[in-house]
């Protein structure tokens, strides 16, 4: 597809921002769609539209039908793990509602591709064979994993049903700047900023559970390769749903050695209780989406050194 109109919700948060540059630099007109309820408008790069706006709310049509999307990458989204235990309704109002709102102005708009950010750290839950596989049995163990997963069966059937072409992305561990370091997720923002400002880090459990840390402008650069590429008629979610991560497993140990020393600071670290329901490992094998020809070109080294000069540029 060549570039042409693109709604981003979400745009005004950590990944959707970084997505709307990719965008704009492979050719785009961009919108981006926030209600900046984690977002921010300073995040937003100059050359987007923001309309501030949440993905529930009825003038979503007016925004279609005044926008002429050819592409919408929704990614909006109740992120917080812990939240959507305490509160579903909440979660699956924003998860899932809105993401029907989307679906019906897409359709109704004549949208030709709909990207759906989905999490390969939630839907597939705990397994010891790793990387894993899109094709893995997924297991999500949260309403905001179920949720994510929900949204890829909602778009697998409105692609049978009214033929609205749609790829799914499941990230790994994204990190980069602009990541909020005072929200639930996100480690390696949390751990950049206590750094920065000498305080301990706090880690739980033996501080060996992994995950697949993912810089952030390579996740970007995924999004817009999916907007291009064709697509098969598929048969199942996993047929258009492509991991972005690196394959690579590292432990929260090595994680927070890496950043002290990369800071150059000197920081002790806490051990805590680990949490009930955390991971023990998680790496995704991204083979389909490399062979879309996207290979992820920081190395955790490069994209750990960047974001800590982020945020120590930053203050809190
Ligand atoms: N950060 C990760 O490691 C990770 C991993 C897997 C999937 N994801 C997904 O990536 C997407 C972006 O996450 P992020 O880490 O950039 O978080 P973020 O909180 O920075 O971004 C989410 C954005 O959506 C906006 N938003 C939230 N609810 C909204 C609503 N009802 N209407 C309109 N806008 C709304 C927020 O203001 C924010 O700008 C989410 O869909 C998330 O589930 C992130």
């Amino acid at each position: 597809m060549s570039p042409g109109k693109v709604l981003v919700t979400g745009g005004a948060g950590f990944i959707g921002s970084h997505v709307c540059e990719a965008y704009l630099s492979d050719g785009w007109d961009v919108t981006a769609l926030d209600n900046l309820s984690t977002g921010r408008a300073t995040n937003v790069p100059s050359g987007v539209t923001l309309i501030e706006m949440d993905v529930r709310a009825p003038e979503l049509n007016d925004v279609f039908r005044d926008g002429g999307f050819d592409v919408v990458n929704h990614h909006a989204a109740q992120i917080d793990v812990r939240k959507s235990v305490e509160q579903p309704r909440y979660d699956a109002s924003i998860n899932i509602d809105g993401l029907l709102n989307l679906v019906e102005c897409s359709l109704a708009f004549e949208v030709r591709r709909f990207v759906l950010v989905s999490s390969g750290g939630v839907i597939y839950g705990e397994t010891m064979d790793l990387p894993i596989p899109r094709s893995a049995k997924k297991h999500p163990l949260s309403p905001y994993g179920i949720s994510k997963l929900t949204s890829e069966y909602y778009l697998h059937a409105f692609r049978k049903l009214k033929g609205l072409e749609y790829a799914a992305l499941r990230y790994a561990n994204v990190y980069g700047p602009r990541q909020d370091p005072n929200g639930e997720a996100g480690v390696v923002a949390i751990f950049a900023q206590r750094i920065r400002d000498g305080e301990e880090l706090i880690v739980f459990g033996d501080g060996e559970q992994t995950r697949d840390y993912v810089f952030v402008r390579d996740v970007a650069l995924a999004n817009v390769l999916v907007t291009h590429v064709d697509l098969p008629e598929p048969t199942g979610i996993d047929d258009v749903a492509f991991n972005v991560g690196t394959g690579v497993e590292s432990s929260v140990n090595v994680l927070a050695n890496t950043l002290i020393e990369i800071s150059g600071q000197e920081v002790s670290v806490k051990r805590e209780e680990a949490r009930p329901g955390e991971l023990l490992r998680n790496a995704l094998d991204c083979k389909e989406t490399n062979a879309l020809g996207w290979v992820p070109t920081h190395t955790m080294e490069s994209g750990l050194t960047e974001t800590y000069e982020f945020i120590a540029g930053t203050t809190s």
